[in-house]
């Protein structure tokens, strides 16, 4: 991936934290994934009433470009307002495996902090698709 394809994902990713609707924790998350077909989704945290169907940026971001056809994540990189970078949760490391085992999850924030890992890394031994059999 080309610094130019990262800038540009960091750039969505910050942008779709304007949109999130996190009016119970108040924190804020975007997210912006590239997808296998070269094309880049962007997606922001979505809370609700009932804690328990909180939806995390990450998977926002996921699940749009699963259901504009995609199959494959590449690269997801995930933005927060704060002074440290922030890794996706559990659930988030469980969903990119799904679609992007080898994938480049990068976390950016409002100082230079950054992290800049592989998936494998963050979910090692993971389960997935061809554990099922
Ligand atoms: N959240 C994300 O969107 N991504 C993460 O990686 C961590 C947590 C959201 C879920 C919830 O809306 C809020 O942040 C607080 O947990």
């Amino acid at each position: 991936m080309t610094t130019a394809t990262l800038r540009r994902l960091e750039k969505l990713a910050r942008s779709a934290a304007k949109s999130s609707y996190s009016p119970y924790s108040q924190f804020t998350v975007g997210a912006a994934v590239l997808a296998g077909s070269g094309k880049t989704y962007a997606g922001t945290n979505v809370e609700n009433a009932s804690f328990g169907l909180c939806n995390c940026a990450e998977r926002t971001a996921i699940f749009s470009a699963v259901a504009a056809g995609e199959r494959k994540i590449k690269c997801i990189v995930v933005y927060t307002p704060t002074p440290t970078a922030t890794p996706p949760c559990g659930a988030c490391r469980q969903v990119i495996n799904e679609f992007g085992p080898q994938a480049r999850v990068v976390s950016i924030c409002d100082s230079k902090d950054r992290l800049d890992l592989s998936l494998d890394t963050l979910l090692p031994g993971a389960f997935g698709p061809g554990n099922l059999g």
